[in-house]
């Protein structure tokens, strides 16, 4: 009997290969991401949540990650992006049950909006997405619009990048499975803040997905976000800071403190709360 040839995965390349796809395995660790969410809303409520806003939800991965969790847990995701969200009812919701999406809600709104989706237990803001306001005045505008959707005790959880290199041009390459991640700040003026950023992909056949996303951003700081949260009537507002891998690197394990270290790089997290 003649043994079928076995077909070589095909190889991607910058015509052939999906940008949300390459996005969400380079940037995105939706388990994870959902993992602390829900330890520290747990910790500091004492009970589970149950009703989650994702804001900038793209592709509604977390959305989607977070229905999947528990059959009491109900998600809302905010873009203003339709080809995007319709991605994301392709790929994620599509691949749920039909219960599970009958609790997952992806909206094509702007996170301005405060009548969107009210009376939540948490609200995410992931992937340093709010950046792209870049007027203090227009900051706090979203985030009053967050704090009135939260319910009484709700939290507002937000990503943060930071350390010395958030304030250069720099272009970094990290290789993954069959293609490369590259990660680009451009034209960072310190005066401003403003920054432009590029994501691009590169392939093994030597072809680029340049500029396959972009963001137009203002780099802010803890304390800024931190002062200017209060201001909005977060408390307590507080930074989990990643520990060490003892190599130079993070350990994936984040813990409330008033300590950080001067890195070069670092990524935490910033838990506002809204008072019970
Ligand atoms: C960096 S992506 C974030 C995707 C996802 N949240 C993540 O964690 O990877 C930013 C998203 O924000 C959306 N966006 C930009 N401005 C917005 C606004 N004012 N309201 C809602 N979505 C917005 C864009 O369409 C884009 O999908």
């Amino acid at each position: 009997m003649s043994k079928k040839p076995k077909r070589k995965k095909s190889a991607l390349t910058a015509k052939t290969a999906d940008k949300h796809n390459l996005y969400e395995r380079s940037v995105q660790n939706v388990e994870a991401e959902i993992d602390f969410v829900d330890r520290v809303f747990k910790k500091l409520r004492g009970r589970r949540a149950d009703r989650l806003r994702e804001d900038f939800c793209g592709t509604g991965n977390s959305c989607a990650e977070w229905v999947r969790r528990r059959s009491t847990n109900q998600a809302w995701g905010l873009d203003i992006d339709q080809p995007t969200l319709e991605w994301g009812m392709k790929r994620h919701v599509s691949e749920l049950s039909a219960e599970q999406q009958e609790r997952i809600h992806l909206l094509s709104r702007d996170v301005l909006d405060s009548t969107a989706a009210r009376d939540m237990d948490c609200i995410l803001a992931m992937n340093f997405s709010y950046w792209i306001f870049q007027e203090r005045a227009k900051l706090a505008q979203y985030f009053r619009a967050v704090r009135e959707s939260l319910a009484a005790g709700g939290v507002f959880f937000l990503d943060f990048y930071g350390g010395s290199e958030a304030f250069l041009d720099v272009e970094e390459e990290r290789p993954l499975d069959g293609f490369t991640y590259v990660w680009e700040q451009d034209k960072f003026n310190p005066i401003t803040g403003r920054v432009q950023c590029y994501i691009h992909f590169d392939f093994e056949d030597g072809t680029r997905m340049k500029r396959a996303f972009h963001y137009d951003w203002r780099v802010w700081t803890l304390p800024e976000l931190r002062d200017l949260l209060a201001e909005c009537g977060f408390g307590p507002v507080t930074v989990y800071w990643e520990g060490d891998d003892g190599k130079g690197g993070g350990n994936g394990v984040f813990k409330p403190t008033l300590k950080g270290e001067a890195c070069e790089t670092f990524v935490c997290y910033i838990v506002a709360e809204r008072a019970e």
